[in-house]
């Protein structure tokens, strides 16, 4: 599918791999709604795009019913409505299960897994009668081997990725698309600092951003179902679907390291 002239919704937009989503989805010629949380990012971001391709921009906070029709709204003012969906925000937390704050557990399933979910509801009606559209989901690795020390996080992508397959098996016979793309960890320098300290301690290799954007943009244009970044992340996530307890006991050891940066200041 050729993107130009598609009109894409982004969620999350002015994040690490938000934004480079938008830059690379520009460059294919799409039309872009972006959306995102702080007025001062949004608009610098709107400054880089609006030279490449047609951009719009919605303050919203994807939680919420009411913003939800903004976003919609704001693309049918813009655009005339919107072809693909790429819900993309996401939060995270890195913290021992009996730490973690209710609020915080409640607030991350809103943002991962219900908002996603509610936007591709107000969008396939629209999307059922023109016969076209396309619902893409950023998961993660922990959406197929969940993580000690990430469970509400684990949850939510476990969630999100059973939503993507459950709702392609109902539109399988529709001209509508959903695609569920799971990328490793990516170097997008907005996680905390006891995050960075972790991944550097278990000897994690982030992914450039423009690179995981890059191949997000090749999935959707080649309409893929599954696409999970990394030849790695691919074979442990079958072994952890065949094998759990081999996954558990491989496990075992950088458990023991993650704990100790749980434990931050
Ligand atoms: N980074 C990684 O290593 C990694 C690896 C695998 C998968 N992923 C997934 O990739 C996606 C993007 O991650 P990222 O690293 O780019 O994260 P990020 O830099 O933190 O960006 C996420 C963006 O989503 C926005 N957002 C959060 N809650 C929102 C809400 N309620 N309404 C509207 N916008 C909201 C954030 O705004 P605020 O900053 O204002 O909250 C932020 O701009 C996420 O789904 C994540 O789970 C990330």
């Amino acid at each position: 599918m050729l993107l130009k002239d598609q009109r894409i919704l982004l969620t999350g937009a002015t994040g690490g791999l938000g934004s480079a989503l938008a830059l690379e989805l520009a460059k294919s010629g799409a039309s872009l709604g972006l959306v995102d949380t702080e007025y001062d990012q949004l608009g610098e971001l709107y400054d880089k795009i609006q030279p490449l391709t047609d951009v719009t921009t919605s303050l919203a906070d994807i939680t919420e019913a009411e913003d939800q029709q903004n976003i919609i709204h704001d693309m049918y003012s813009a655009f005339g409505g919107t072809d693909i969906l790429i819900n993309n925000a996401g939060i995270k937390d890195f913290v021992e299960f009996t730490e973690q704050k209710p609020a915080m557990m409640d607030r991350l399933l809103q943002v991962n897994v219900i908002a996603p979910m509610q936007l591709s509801r107000l969008l396939l009606p629209d999307m059922l009668c023109r016969e076209s559209g396309h619902i893409v989901n950023i998961g993660s690795p922990f959406g197929s081997i969940a993580s000690a020390f990430f469970t509400a996080y684990s949850a939510s992508k476990f969630a999100l990725r059973g939503f993507s397959e459950a709702l392609r098996r109902e539109l399988d016979s529709t001209q509508i698309n959903v695609t569920y793309i799971s990328p490793r960890g990516i170097d997008t320098a907005n996680d905390a600092q006891a995050l960075f300290n972790m991944a550097e301690a278990v000897k994690l290799q982030p992914d450039a951003a423009d690179d995981v954007a890059r191949q997000i943009v090749k999935a959707i244009k080649k309409e893929k179902k599954e696409v999970y970044i990394g030849l790695n992340q691919t074979i442990t996530s079958r072994v952890n679907g065949l094998i759990p307890r081999l996954v558990d006991f491989l496990a075992v050891r950088r458990n023991r390291i993650m704990r100790q940066y749980t434990h931050h200041p």
